[in-house]
């Protein structure tokens, strides 16, 4: 089937379809070896050879979606330049290529949806889309309202101020308190750079829920297909279920 260039560059995950644009003008794009800098250009990604900067790219047939509970220690990068645990090694039985949607640092646990269907990919993690995701953190010591109040209006930090989010505290003992943080944001180490800009000490993190999602019985390393339903809803899913 013939598709525009840019069309098939987003199936492959390669790019959002306005990002795939600039990468085709900046003429890192090739059909059957002849490279193609201009817009409008259609090629059958059965058929031809397509390449970005010389690799071929490959679209995968059968969608998957998966939901895995990520431990902590693991990559969430398809490879490790310092060779540390990836996220996809814990996917035993999935042949397909999965790559995640967006990421959680090293440290941090919970919920992680991976797909090889790059558009969908691409509606999810589109800033616009505003996923509601929910964290659950451990932090050192205790923690005052005025510290929550902060949190949840929304708190200062390098890249600009955090929109406002939902906070509620869930438990405390004599050394740690636990607290829910659900925020829409995904800016880099969000969660554990709000909490250190005011004064809190992040020692365990866990993403517990996205939009409508939650881990359920999954246990660290598990991992489930999300039902066709579920992947259809979580395109339609904005913010709006307060932290519950
Ligand atoms: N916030 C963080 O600080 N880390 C994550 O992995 C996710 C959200």
């Amino acid at each position: 089937m013939q598709e525009r260039l840019q069309k098939i560059l987003a199936k492959a995950g390669i790019a959002s379809r306005r990002e795939a644009e600039n990468i085709i003008s900046s003429g890192r794009v090739a059909v059957n070896g002849v490279t193609v800098s201009e817009m409008g250009v259609k090629a059958d990604a059965g058929k031809d050879r397509i390449t970005v900067d010389g690799a071929e790219i490959r679209l995968e047939t059968n969608k998957v979606y998966i939901m895995l509970y990520k431990p902590a220690g693991y990559m969430t990068t398809l490879k490790d330049p310092e060779g540390r645990p990836i996220v996809t090694e814990l996917l035993k039985d999935i042949k397909e290529r999965v790559y995640p949607v967006g990421r959680l640092d090293f440290n941090t646990e919970g919920l992680l949806l991976l797909t090889n269907d790059g558009e969908w990919a691409n509606r999810l993690a589109h800033p616009r889309h505003e996923v509601d995701k929910e964290y659950h953190v451990r932090l050192q010591g205790k923690v005052s309202a005025e510290q929550l109040r902060h949190l949840a209006e929304g708190v200062e930090l390098d890249d600009g101020m955090t929109a406002p989010g939902y906070v509620k505290r869930l438990r405390e003992s004599e050394k740690n308190a636990w607290i829910s943080i659900t925020i829409h944001e995904g800016r880099y180490r969000q969660v554990r750079r709000m909490c250190e800009a005011v004064n809190l000490n992040v020692v365990r993190l866990k993403r517990s829920r996205y939009g409508f999602l939650e881990l359920g019985k999954l246990m660290p390393g598990e991992y489930r297909m999300l039902t066709p339903s579920e992947v259809e809803r979580l395109l339609m899913f904005k913010k709006g279920i307060p932290g519950r």
